[in-house]
């Protein structure tokens, strides 16, 4: 079950950027091929950490640092945010190993390689999924990208799972997630799985002020924002299936993860039949060749995936929502699903996304356990993102 879910993010992330540890050849060594400056992130969060430490990155300017010490190299403990590994400009990075082929292989984690030009955005952040932590990300134009590696097989939940909750984010600032790693050039307009302000059915966009929590299953995904966000993000699954919504104004996000079975999940309303509405979906994916996507209540509305958002609405609004996948094991499949409960039909409102950067940006702050530890954080990064380029 393991090995098609090292290929979907493959699939999805350039070749360069995403290197699997049981990809790497013990006996050559493996040359990274980028072209340097770029920095390197490792997320290995269930690999034995006594395998990571003999596994060693070296630059021809004689920087050494094992693979354990590297997926630990947090800006600060108890947080995810990993500091980069530069590579210099006109040197070249190699892996080495004195473990074998067969040990190599079994290794769930990878690294995560930037382009230079990500290397010198000091609002380009990576952050490995890990415990509870709240996420603020300040009123300016960041990119945040986000590893998990976690194939914990205690439980029967789908791997690398990610939970996103507590969502707070005001009107007039603009979040889109994609899957992957983000690339230099911009994203294809409406590829991204999830969206506030989200797509309407008339090409215009609406901004909710709730979005419900959602669970993301995926090795690597980002988030695009401006004017700014905050949500919890945690290492666990959280099933959307037959939750109830908390909100007459709202947008959630389901997904169906690769190798993960279909089935028919129910998202509650809450409807109050005095009230009338909009109900709608955005749905993006990947699915084999006779797979698709249906909306199977309140009506029935079949389509199938592809990367580019397709929407449907009704203007009514029923107690309960259900979206179901058919052949598509092999595939995935991301829903946005928003409802918008009023005595009155709604009109989606145009919400103009300002371009440019605000000057009051104060880097981001992430919360765990105690507020003292937010308050040297908050300072603690600025310096560390500053450092970056000295
Ligand atoms: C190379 O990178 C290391 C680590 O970031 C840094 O300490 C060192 O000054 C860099 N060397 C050059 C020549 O830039
Ligand atoms: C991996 O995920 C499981 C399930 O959510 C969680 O209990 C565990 O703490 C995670 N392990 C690591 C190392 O993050
Ligand atoms: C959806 O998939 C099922 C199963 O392959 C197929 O019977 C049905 O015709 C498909 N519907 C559409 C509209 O493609
Ligand atoms: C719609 O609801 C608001 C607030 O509940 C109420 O003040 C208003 O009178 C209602 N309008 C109609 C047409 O029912
Ligand atoms: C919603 O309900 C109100 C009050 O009953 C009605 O005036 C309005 O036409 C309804 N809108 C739609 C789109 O059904």
């Amino acid at each position: 079950m393991i090995v098609p879910v090292l290929f979907s993010l493959f699939a999805v992330c350039n070749a360069q950027q995403i290197l699997n540890l049981k990809d790497f050849d013990v006996n050559t060594g493996t040359k990274i091929s980028q072209v340097a400056p770029y920095a390197i992130y490792v997320s290995a969060s269930t690999d034995d950490t006594t395998l990571l430490k003999q596994i060693n990155v070296k630059t021809t300017d004689n920087q050494v640092k094992n693979l354990y010490d590297l997926s630990r190299n947090h800006i600060m403990q108890n947080t995810g945010l990993l500091q980069p590994f530069v590579v210099n400009v006109t040197t070249e990075a190699s892996i080495s190993t004195t473990l074998s082929a067969e040990q190599m292989g079994k290794l769930t984690g990878f690294l995560y390689i930037t382009t230079s030009k990500q290397l010198t955005n000091n609002h380009f952040l990576v952050y490995n999924v890990q415990e509870a932590e709240l996420i603020k990300v300040p009123t300016d134009d960041y990119t945040i990208v986000f590893l998990n590696s976690n194939y914990s097989i205690l439980t029967s939940q789908p791997f690398q799972s990610s939970s996103i909750s507590a969502w707070s984010q005001t009107e007039g600032s603009s979040v889109k997630l994609y899957e992957g790693c983000p690339r230099d050039d911009a994203e294809k307009e409406n590829s991204q799985f999830f969206s506030n302000p989200a797509v309407m059915i008339n090409g215009k966009q609406m901004f909710f002020p709730v979005v419900e929590i959602f669970s993301l299953s995926l090795g690597a995904f980002y988030f695009k924002s401006s004017k700014g966000v905050q949500f919890v993000i945690s290492n666990e699954f959280t099933d959307v299936n037959n939750r109830p919504t908390t909100s007459k104004i709202t947008t959630g996000l389901y997904m169906k993860p690769i190798t993960v079975n279909d089935r028919k999940v129910s998202i509650f309303t809450g409807h109050d039949d005095k009230l009338n509405g909009t109900i709608g979906v955005n749905v993006v994916g990947s699915v084999p060749a006779n797979a698709n996507f249906s909306v199977t209540y309140p009506i029935k509305w079949v389509t199938i995936p592809t990367n580019i958002i397709q929407s449907w609405s009704i203007p009514e609004i029923s107690d309960r929502l259900g979206l179901d996948t058919i052949n598509s094991v092999a595939g995935e499949v991301f829903v946005q699903y928003y409802m918008i409960q009023g005595n009155q039909s709604i009109n989606p409102v145009t919400t103009t996304m300002l371009p440019g950067r605000q000057t009051t940006s104060r880097g981001i702050e992430t919360t765990t356990k105690s507020n003292a530890i937010v308050q040297l954080f908050t300072s603690f990064i600025i310096t560390i993102l500053g450092a970056r380029y000295l």
